[in-house]
């Protein structure tokens, strides 16, 4: 109670400087740090204060297995658009990977039925190596999650998906620190190299084709967990079935370190205007507020009994059919 009314107290007062200064440059501005961290996001963008927000942390012994939950099917995530523009952008927040073409192409999944078009990927990491990711498994970070953006065809477009419970579907993936996988023998090479190429909020950089693929663990579509949430930026918009992998990349202590050297938009320090340094920018993680988090293959407790086996079988036919479709 007694920290609650703190909280008040120093958040108002907060919201009166911000609004105060300058309304114009300050409204809707938001990092990852001070007096326009996450904790008060939600005063120019109400969403984020629901209660169905995003990261959570998915405690993987509590997952409730759930057998409608079929391997996502994949739409040209393997193709290479030569014909398309593919670029990283830093948008003062993350780096967003990023296509442009001229003609009409489809590139995204297939999950329950429904199509969900790319829109685009993006990073989140933290200050170290130890930090980084947005959800939690089991109360442990990694120190890299890469976000693939979807919008449900149905609604024509992101910002329309916006508007609806089931509009934005978001692929999480986890990367884990591993120094001895080959830097200059990996698809993601030039995409990592160019990170260094965008520093600067507002930079954008083309970069050569890469498939989608190259950002997910092989053979990993039927294994996932699930559930209801939000955008982890503003403004938080509740419109998000998230699936967060099981199956982990992998990436190096230098990749790592490229990222921390991007920089945000500018903002006051003292009396001169700096850019912010983005040298973290993963949202603490939400109440789950009663949510279920469910998961695509049953969580192993070493006891066999006939329903696990027989999940078991069908989850080895999934990764093969699944396989066939990468
Ligand atoms: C945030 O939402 C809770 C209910 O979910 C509400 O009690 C609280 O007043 C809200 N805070 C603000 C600042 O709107
Ligand atoms: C399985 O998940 C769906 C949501 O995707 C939910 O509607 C359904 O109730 C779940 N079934 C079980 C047994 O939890
Ligand atoms: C793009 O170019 C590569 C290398 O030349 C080729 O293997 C691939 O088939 C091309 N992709 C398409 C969709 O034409
Ligand atoms: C699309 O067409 C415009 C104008 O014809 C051209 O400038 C641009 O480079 C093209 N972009 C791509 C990705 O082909
Ligand atoms: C994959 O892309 C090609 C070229 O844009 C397109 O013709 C094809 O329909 C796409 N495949 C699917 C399954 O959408
Ligand atoms: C890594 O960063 C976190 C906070 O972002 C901090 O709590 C932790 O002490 C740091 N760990 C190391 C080894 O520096
Ligand atoms: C997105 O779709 C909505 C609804 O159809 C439409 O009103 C809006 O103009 C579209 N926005 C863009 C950027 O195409
Ligand atoms: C690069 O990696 C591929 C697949 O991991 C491997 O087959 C190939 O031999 C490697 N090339 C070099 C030069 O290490
Ligand atoms: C990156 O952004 C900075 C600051 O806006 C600008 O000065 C620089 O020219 C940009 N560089 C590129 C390659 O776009
Ligand atoms: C920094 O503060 C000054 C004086 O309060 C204000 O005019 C300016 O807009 C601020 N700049 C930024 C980038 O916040």
């Amino acid at each position: 109670m007694i920290h609650r009314i703190i909280f008040a107290i120093v958040g108002c007062q907060l919201a009166i400087t911000v609004l105060g200064n300058d309304e114009s440059s300050h409204h809707g501005e938001w990092s990852y740090d001070s007096d326009t961290g996450p904790m008060y996001w939600y005063y120019d963008h109400p969403q984020c204060n629901g209660t169905k927000q995003s990261p959570i942390n998915i405690q993987e012994n509590q997952a409730i297995y759930n057998d409608s939950l079929t391997p996502l099917l994949l739409f040209n995530y393997s193709t290479v658009f030569n014909n398309s523009n593919y670029y990283l952008t830093n948008n003062g927040h993350t780096v967003i990977l990023g296509m442009d073409s001229n003609s009409s192409i489809s590139v995204g999944l297939l999950w329950k039925g429904k199509q969900y078009n790319f829109f685009g990927l993006h990073f989140h990491w933290g200050e170290n190596d130890t930090v980084g990711s947005e959800h939690l498994l089991s109360n442990k970070h990694f120190p890299l999650e890469v976000h693939i953006v979807h919008y449900l065809n149905d609604y024509g477009n992101f910002s329309n998906s916006l508007n609806y419970a089931d509009g934005v579907l978001v692929w999480g993936i986890f990367y884990q620190l591993d120094n001895s996988i080959d830097v200059n023998n990996n698809s993601l090479k030039d995409v990592f190299n160019n990170i260094r190429n965008v520093i600067n909020a507002g930079n954008k950089t083309n970069i050569l084709p890469v498939p989608l693929s190259s950002f997910v663990p092989q053979n990993s579509l039927d294994s996932y967990y699930h559930y209801a949430g939000s955008l982890t930026t503003p403004e938080c918009s509740e419109s998000v079935l998230w699936i967060v992998n099981q199956k982990i990349m992998k990436v190096s202590s230098s990749q790592l370190q490229a990222f921390r050297l991007l920089k945000g938009h500018l903002h006051n320090v003292s009396d001169s205007v700096e850019p912010e340094v983005l040298t973290e920018n993963d949202r603490p993680i939400q109440p789950l507020n009663g949510r279920k988090v469910f998961t695509s293959v049953p969580y192993f407790t070493g006891s066999s009994s006939s329903s696990l086996l027989t999940a078991t079988a069908l989850y080895i036919i999934f990764s093969f059919v699944s396989s066939v479709f990468l």
